[in-house]
């Protein structure tokens, strides 16, 4: 069976289709500089998708609980322990059931280690398990970090194996890997190269272009016009979409993500000691900060 996944626009008001089949089969790279429209992309892949194919989404923002109301996934919140979260992923692929791990408010460590979990969970399941999925993994850099950060070890260890796992050995299982990233320079080459499947949004840095272009194989030249393209324009690459580089503009959704654009708007007026007040008296209604963050160490001169 066929299924065309309808993303947008290409030139001439053609429609611009995904081939869901090869998708399942060749995996998907998204990459865009912030407000350059992977999270609708996504958004957009996922709504349409959705009558077709089992969906699981590794949100580190709590972008996509908003897909639950109107499609039905169900919301995970990674708040148990790690041996729970590993049987919430196993009965997800026995059931079948769409879900979001929602890993927003945890910390980078946490977060790895929760993504780590539930992927192997997923990875793990019986063989005769092995239903197709999308696995939906947006701020991918995050989880497969080119380099090692201020995260512990363990946690990077783990929550890379179970990304590679993802998009090299997930095909056989039925996981399909679709990653976004906003800088391709940061997400860790062996993960970025097995996807054969590439949507390109607007890049600004020359190392980002630089490691575009080859993934591609496209001239540095041409890879030059990432950085011209507007908010929702993508150029489509792979056996899924494209053989050959097109532009498309990524059609509507159906709800509301979080990631707005911010409109200017003119500050209240107030006198300078009202202010100090607002900010430095503690009022009766107001609760304590849920997170305090560890100040920089103050490097010594
Ligand atoms: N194709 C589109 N049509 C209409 N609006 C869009 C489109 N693409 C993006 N937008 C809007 O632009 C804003 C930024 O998009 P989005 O949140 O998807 O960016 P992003 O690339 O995920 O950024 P970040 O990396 O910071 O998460 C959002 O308000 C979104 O609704
Ligand atoms: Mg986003």
């Amino acid at each position: 069976m066929t299924v065309s996944i309808d993303i947008g626009e290409m030139a001439g008001n053609a429609r611009a289709g995904m081939d869901l089949e090869e998708l399942l089969a060749t995996r998907l790279l998204v990459q865009g500089n912030s407000g350059s429209g992977k999270s609708h992309l996504l958004r957009r892949l996922l709504e349409q998708s959705t009558p077709w194919v089992q969906q699981a989404i590794i949100d580190p923002e709590g972008d996509f609980v908003s897909l639950a109301e109107k499609y039905g996934h169900v919301v995970v919140d990674a708040v148990g322990t790690e041996k729970d979260l590993q049987m919430i992923a196993g009965r997800v692929r026995q059931h079948r059931v769409s879900v979001v791990l929602n890993l927003e408010g945890l910390d980078a460590d946490r977060q790895m280690k929760a993504a780590a979990t539930f992927l192997d969970g997923l990875f793990d399941a019986d063989r005769d398990l092995w239903y197709p999925m999308l696995v939906v993994v947006d701020e991918a850099q995050l989880f497969a970090p080119a380099a090692a950060g201020e995260v512990s070890e363990e946690a990077r260890r783990r929550s890379l194996g179970a990304m590679t796992n993802l998009m090299c050995r997930g095909r056989k299982r039925g996981l399909a890997g679709i990653i976004a990233t906003q800088r391709l320079a940061k997400l860790a080459k062996n993960v970025a190269a097995e996807a054969s499947n590439f949507l390109m949004g607007r890049t600004f840095l020359d190392i980002d272009m630089a490691r575009a272009a080859d993934l591609l194989g496209m001239e540095r030249r041409t890879a030059e016009t990432f950085r011209n393209l507007d908010r929702g324009h993508f150029v489509a690459l792979g056996p899924a979409l494209s053989r050959r580089p097109v532009s498309v503009k990524i059609g509507p959704v159906e709800t509301a993500g979080r990631g707005g654009t911010h409109k200017l708007m003119p500050l209240p007026d107030q006198p300078k000691e009202e202010a100090k007040d607002l900010i430095f008296t503690r009022s009766a209604d107001e609760e304590a900060p849920r997170r305090v963050r560890t100040p920089e160490p103050v490097a010594s001169t």
